[in-house]
């Protein structure tokens, strides 16, 4: 199992890089926007910075104008980059074309399992299953974890899992424990799992009681300053 980062902050992949969550990256509009620099910039300097796969969406709404878009955007790195498609009729003929002549494609916004039944013979290398998005408009689609493993399997195995729209450390376990091969997980959401409210408070516990001991006695198992 991966971790991919869903960001386009070189700043935030550049922290995660550090503690190994960043065994790709995927991006998106929404996440190019937020950037201030030029979006084609933003995706250089990622594949700069990341080992692994990085996605890079289409903006374009047809499948011709996404066939060509994908032509640029693979360019920036021929290894590195996955061509985002959307889950749409378009998305489809456009990954099919683009499959044939070996383009790694991601399909986004994958929301049914049923939306896998087309990919038999389309050699996508990443379905991204949404996870959070659905249950912002208080419905889940974890139940559906399984069945997108189970259809993955009886039909195109080759295609690998990537859940994403990851919230929260519920989300994620179901993820990881479902089968997913790839959870691309926002950088708030490891802030959060990180900045879990019982460790910080048993860690200020324990360093209170610490300091209750005198001085000299605490200087014997602590390093010289
Ligand atoms: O690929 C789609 C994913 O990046 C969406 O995430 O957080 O906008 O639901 P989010």
């Amino acid at each position: 199992m991966k971790f991919f980062l869903d960001t386009a902050s070189i700043e935030q992949i550049s922290k995660w890089k550090k503690f190994d969550l960043v065994h790709g990256v995927t991006t998106n509009p929404t996440l190019l926007s937020k950037e201030s620099s030029d979006p084609v910039k933003v995706i250089k300097e990622i594949c700069k910075i990341v080992n692994g796969d990085v996605s890079a969406q289409v903006t374009e709404r047809n499948s011709k104008g996404m066939i060509e878009q994908a032509k640029f955007l693979r360019s920036i790195d021929k290894k590195k980059i996955v061509i985002k498609l959307p889950c749409t009729l378009d998305g489809i003929q456009a990954a099919r074309f683009l499959s044939d002549k070996n383009y790694k494609i991601n399909i986004t916004l994958g929301f049914d399992p049923a939306q896998i039944s087309t990919f038999k013979n389309i050699n996508i290398s990443y379905f991204s299953f949404i996870i959070g998005r659905v249950e912002d408009f208080g419905d889940s689609n974890i139940s559906n974890i399984p069945l997108l493993k189970l259809m993955i399997k009886k039909l195109n195995p080759k295609i690998k899992f990537l859940a994403a729209s990851i919230r929260n450390s519920s989300q994620l376990l179901s993820a990881a424990t479902n089968g997913a091969d790839v959870i691309t997980v926002p950088p708030t959401t490891w802030d959060k799992i990180y900045k879990n409210k019982y460790t910080l408070d048993g860690e200020k516990s324990f360093m209170e009681s610490w300091e209750q001991l005198p001085n000299d006695v605490r200087k014997k198992y602590e390093i010289k300053k």
